[in-house]
């Protein structure tokens, strides 16, 4: 069942001050997939999270689960599973307990209940967990429960509020592989609410990237990634992120400083210019379009890393990426490099919307 969001927004306002945590969102959820919805801290992912499931009012707009409208039902009604920002599972009860609370009130009848929650328990691999406490588990078992809990209800909607966010890196890792085979496996449409775009990048069909309450675009993470429409969505994806240059258009050339490192067909103007850390090219004699100064070079297995510092650049150092045989990437040395076009993207200065 696909889910719509029809100029949704949420307005918070008390005598004195008023935000708008989410403003006009439209877009859809198709049914089946994973969206990761996708922002810093404050930007309204947890506020748009709690429209859809129905503990917020919106203050416009309407939510449509599939072909029905369920903006004015109550949580209850709407066939949702959540899993919150911080999980709270009965400390008092077992596992098996926990995940039967939802059915309670449904009135299933304790055989079936039984039935469905030891499948679902399986499902997320805890099903041999069932009579321990939830302060005999570890983080990421605690957090399977969690979502064992919202999935047994059998709902036709999963939503999930950085349910990895109380995990050490490499659980953090597992889970979010367990919620992705979870997924794929039940064909539930979901929406997992992260600020890590790694995260979502990795396991979203779809991501959603928002700024204060507003989406800023939608698509594929790979597609996002090769083609951000703002200068927002470029730095917010990608590590290390995306490389920022003062720069200008001048005669069909863009420019950092003295460096005319790509043609183009804009109109003369001052520019802010981005490059991924994979744009950089690397050549034996070190020469190129773009010049730099190399502070330091990282190994890391596959890849040099090297941190390099340009005057035009937004911060003292920027850093690229470059395969770990090239020669001529020395301390202290300053070398040119060659720019990949499509790993380069040219802002307005005022807008900083894409141009290029
Ligand atoms: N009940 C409330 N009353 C007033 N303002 C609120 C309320 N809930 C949220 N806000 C504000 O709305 C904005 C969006 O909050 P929201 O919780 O949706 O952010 P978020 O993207 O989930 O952030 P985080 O990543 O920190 O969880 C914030 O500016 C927040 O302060
Ligand atoms: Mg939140």
């Amino acid at each position: 069942m696909d889910i719509r969001l029809v100029n949704l927004t949420k307005v918070f306002a008390d005598k004195d001050s008023e935000v708008r945590a989410v403003d006009k969102l439209d877009t859809v959820v198709p049914s089946g997939k994973l969206i990761g919805l996708l922002g810093p801290s404050g930007c309204g992912k947890s506020t748009t999270l709690y429209m859809i499931a129905g503990l917020l009012n919106p203050t416009e707009g309407q939510i449509f689960f599939g072909n029905a409208e369920v903006t004015q039902l109550p949580p209850e009604k709407r066939g949702i599973g959540l899993v919150f920002q911080n999980y709270a599972l009965y400390p008092h009860m077992t596992v098996k307990q926990n995940i039967l609370f939802p059915l309670q009130n449904l009135k299933v009848p304790k055989a079936e209940a039984l039935q469905r929650a030891q499948k679902v328990a399986d499902l997320v691999a805890i099903g041999t967990l069932m009579n321990r406490k939830p302060k005999q588990l570890s983080g990421g078992q605690q957090q399977r429960v969690a979502i064992a809990r919202a999935l047994v209800k059998n709902p036709d909607v999963l939503l999930l509020d950085e349910p990895l966010s109380n995990l050490d890196a490499r659980l953090r890792l597992q889970t979010r592989e367990e919620i992705k085979r979870i997924q794929r496996e039940t064909g539930i449409t979901t929406i997992f609410v992260t600020h890590d775009q790694e995260e979502a990048m990795s396991i979203s069909d779809e991501i959603i990237v928002m700024k204060d309450g507003v989406a800023q675009q939608k698509g594929a993470p790979q597609d996002v990634y090769n083609n951000p429409v703002n200068l927002f969505v470029a730095k917010f994806l990608g590590t290390p992120p995306i490389n920022i240059f003062k720069g200008y258009i001048k005669d069909g050339g863009v420019f950092i400083g003295e460096d005319r490192i790509l043609d183009t067909e804009l109109p003369n103007q001052e520019a802010i210019i981005g490059i991924r850390p994979e744009g950089f090219e690397v050549n034996k004699e070190g020469t190129g379009d773009f010049t730099f100064k190399i502070n330091l070079v990282e190994y890391i297995g596959r890849d040099k890393s090297v941190i390099a510092e340009n005057e035009y650049c937004e911060s003292p150092n920027f850093r690229f990426i470059v395969d770990a045989d090239i020669k001529n990437i020395v301390d202290g040395r300053t070398i040119k490099a060659k720019i990949k076009p499509h790993k380069c993207f040219i802002f307005d200065k005022l807008t900083e919307k894409r141009l290029q």
